[in-house]
């Protein structure tokens, strides 16, 4: 019998209006355009305002883009799944209300949370659900709305997250195309240097919790730092390793947009070369569960059917993983 493969085979996204550049975080914190440009990459982001606006918003305007642009009836998906740890609510969950807004009235779905690896471990879950034959349209979207929980007091975490959601649509294929391996990782002790601890079940929201700013991202940006270069790296070679490729094999390396310095040191390990690395962190900042189809949203011209991807991120948990897919269209 002829193996089913998962593709992708349509992307949309969304980002905001909104546009919070570096000079404007300078009125707000003790910083400087060039110190956050030197050590991130970053030079603007996209902030979600309006009252009520959650991350469906995003996710829904960038469902709607991949289904216009391919046609495709919402009554056609069977599945919405949607990677983040900005839901709009705690339940129902955010694919719930985007499978609504969105018509897609036989789908079902769920939110799964792994911070910045989210679309990565949503994407390999949404691939399986093609690769049994179960079903033929799952779109995977990967979102979060990063300023509903960043403390724009503390400089060192608030300059380099912003807001924004990609969508892509999963197809089964015979051809020689699709998703072909991933790696993925946990390591929950990393819970320490970046987390959440307000709003959940053990420090629910009370006054305390609130006067304590626990509903902000507590991040160690120095440790995660160290963790997210070696994990990211590690994972990366270590994919193209088990598919016995090198760098030479990859056209392109569609990596987590956290800090350009992480990014550059897995381009780095992986022998590639610049013009090989998506990059849009200068326009987005990190958008935890959105860097990754928002990248492959921004480059989708100029990738090829048959190129060789290395999906990689690194991010709370601690979640990390690489993705190794071939590129199932032209645009
Ligand atoms: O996406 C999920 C996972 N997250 C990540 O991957 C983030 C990983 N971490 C990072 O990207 C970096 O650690 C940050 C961008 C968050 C911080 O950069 P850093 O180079 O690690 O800075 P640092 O925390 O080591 O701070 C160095 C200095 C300190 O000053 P002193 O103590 O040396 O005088 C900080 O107080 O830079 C200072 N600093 C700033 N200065 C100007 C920290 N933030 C700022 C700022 N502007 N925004």
């Amino acid at each position: 019998m002829t193996k089913i493969a998962a593709a992708i085979t349509a992307v949309g996204g969304y980002v905001p209006d909104y546009i919070l550049s570096n000079k404007e975080l300078e009125k707000m914190v003790d910083t400087t355009d060039e110190w956050i440009l030197t050590r991130t990459g970053i030079k603007e982001r996209r902030i979600l305002k309006g009252e009520g606006k959650g991350t469906s918003v995003m996710c829904i305007e960038a469902v709607k883009r991949l289904l216009e642009k391919r046609n495709i009836s919402p009554m056609e998906i069977d599945m919405i799944i949607v990677a983040t740890v900005t839901p709009d609510y705690e339940f129902p969950s955010t694919s719930n209300i985007v499978c609504d807004q969105v018509g897609a009235k036989n789908a079902w779905g769920y939110d799964l949370s792994a911070a910045c690896s989210g679309f990565l471990y949503a994407l390999a879950t949404g691939a399986q659900f093609i690769e049994t034959g179960r079903y033929k349209k799952v779109i995977v979207v990967g979102g979060d709305k990063m300023s509903s929980i960043i403390d724009y007091t503390d400089r060192s975490t608030c300059i380099i997250f912003g807001d924004g959601a990609g969508a892509v649509l999963l197809e089964p294929t015979t051809e020689d195309v699709g998703m072909k391996d991933f790696i993925l990782r946990a390591d929950g002790s990393g819970i320490k240097h970046l987390f959440m601890k307000g709003g959940g079940s053990a420090y629910p929201s009370s006054q305390e919790t609130i006067d304590r700013r626990e509903h902000y991202v507590y991040q160690e940006g120095q440790a995660v730092f160290k963790h997210a270069v070696t994990g990211m790296a590690d994972v990366s070679a270590e994919i193209l390793e088990k598919n016995k490729m090198t760098g030479k094999d990859v056209q392109w390396l569609v990596a987590h947009q956290a800090n350009k310095r992480i990014i550059d040191a897995t381009a780095e390990r992986m022998q590639l070369k610049p013009e090989q690395v998506l990059m849009n962190i200068e326009r987005y900042g990190n958008t935890t569960a959105g860097t990754i189809p928002l990248l492959l949203w921004d480059y989708e011209k100029q990738i090829k059917k048959g190129d060789n991807l290395i999906l990689s991120a690194f991010g709370g948990g601690f979640t990390w993983g690489a993705i190794y897919l071939k590129w199932a269209y032209n645009s």
